[in-house]
């Protein structure tokens, strides 16, 4: 059996690496990688392939940045033309990216069917091209595979129910598990930043919403300013963000730590250790609980609404900055219920097993 899997943003990274991992475990099954690149600097892909070993893709398709139409466009040319050379049984998409919706469309067309991992999560928000990459996706898939109950009953909503909808757990979980013994052993990271444990805040903002709306951002970064009078943040600056501050000539407030785009066993040092979290990342937030770290959405939705709803993430939105600082101190040592929200990190061997064993 043939399986092309589809790459190209940071959180596919993490996601393929426990995938893949378990996929080359397995006889008689090869995969081919292909990396769209959605993303190319060296902290936002590269690192991501050395530090987590995950094997070099055999395609590199070297898309980069883009409006999203000539962004989604030039991938599916590309992706057709491997998928037409590859001939696969199956393609494998992750999550709810330009590159995910990109490699659904050119493996639907040629009837390659779709097994789609963290399907059904929804945020109900359409203005988000992630909703929108996500539902089409969702609809065209073969197998659903839903990380959360919750994202087994959006499906279901929408009409998608039945056995394709495959309830496994989140691969975020089995990343977390499988490498935050390695992060503890080689990452420096607390040291390199003069950073002490649980005596800093941490912080990540890369969201269209926040970042090409320069109010919305002008109130995280002045809130994030206030709160760093208190706790200093340490903030791993996204290039999309790192451009949109650049080009508004926005002042960074003094308490704000900023960072290159740190690696991932770094930011699991970073996050284990930070007393509270402040993001508007999908896969941030769930991080957060991983490391019973509470967390602060700045969001006025989330798709990981368990998160909310056991006490672990505060759906902060973006209203006031002294609104967002007021939230982000006073959610420090605010821990949510002892509960197993995401599986027990066997995500990735559920999702091979049952991929390998499918009867169209
Ligand atoms: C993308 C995903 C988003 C995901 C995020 C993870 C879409 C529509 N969005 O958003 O769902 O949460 O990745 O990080 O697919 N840039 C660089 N270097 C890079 C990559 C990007 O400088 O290596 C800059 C470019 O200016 C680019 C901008 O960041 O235009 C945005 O990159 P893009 O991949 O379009 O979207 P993200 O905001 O990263
Ligand atoms: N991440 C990282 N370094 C950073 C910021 C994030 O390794 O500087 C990791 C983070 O731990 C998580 C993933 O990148 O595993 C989340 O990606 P991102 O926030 O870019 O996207 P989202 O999850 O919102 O789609």
């Amino acid at each position: 059996m043939k399986i092309v899997t589809i790459v190209g943003a940071r959180p596919q990274f993490v996601k393929a690496a426990v995938v893949s991992r378990a996929l080359r475990k397995t006889r008689g099954l090869r995969e081919v990688l292909i990396h769209t690149g959605q993303h190319y600097d060296r902290n936002m892909s590269g690192r991501f392939f050395d530090e987590l070993k995950i094997p070099l893709p055999d395609y590199n398709l070297g898309v980069g940045s883009g409006n999203h139409g000539a962004q989604t466009g030039r991938m599916l040319g590309l992706i057709e033309e491997v998928l037409l050379k590859e001939k696969p049984d199956w393609m494998l998409v992750y999550g709810d990216t330009n590159s995910t919706l990109a490699g659904t469309l050119a493996a639907a067309k040629l009837h390659i069917p779709i097994a789609h991992v963290e399907a059904g999560l929804r945020s109900f928000n359409r203005q988000m091209p992630e909703e929108i990459n996500r539902v089409m996706t969702d609809h065209v898939s073969e197998i659903l595979f839903a990380p959360t109950e919750v994202a087994v009953v959006n499906l279901a909503n929408e009409g998608i129910s039945g056995k394709s909808v495959v309830l496994v757990g989140d691969v975020m979980c089995d990343a977390a598990k499988f490498y935050s013994a390695r992060a503890a052993e080689t990452s420096s990271i607390l040291k390199q930043l003069g950073r002490r444990k649980k005596e800093y805040a941490l912080a990540t903002i890369h969201r269209a919403e926040n970042t090409d709306a320069l109010p919305r951002l002008k109130i995280i970064l002045a809130g994030l300013g206030r709160a760093a009078r208190e706790i200093p943040i340490v903030l791993p600056l996204h290039p999309r963000t790192r451009h949109a501050v650049q080009q508004a000539k926005l002042k960074i407030p003094a308490g704000l730590q900023i960072i290159e785009p740190v690696g991932y066993l770094d930011m699991i040092e970073l996050e284990r250790n930070a007393s509270v979290i402040a993001t508007d990342s999908g896969g941030v937030q769930k991080e957060a609980y991983f490391h019973r770290v509470p967390c602060v959405t700045l969001r006025d939705e989330t798709e990981w609404t368990e998160l909310v709803a056991s006490g672990w993430n505060r759906l902060c939105g973006v209203k006031s900055p002294m609104q967002l600082a007021k939230l982000i101190i006073s959610s420090v040592g605010k821990n949510g219920q002892d509960v197993n929200l995401y599986g027990g990190g066997q995500a990735a061997e559920l999702i091979v097993r049952r991929i390998t064993t499918w009867k169209c």
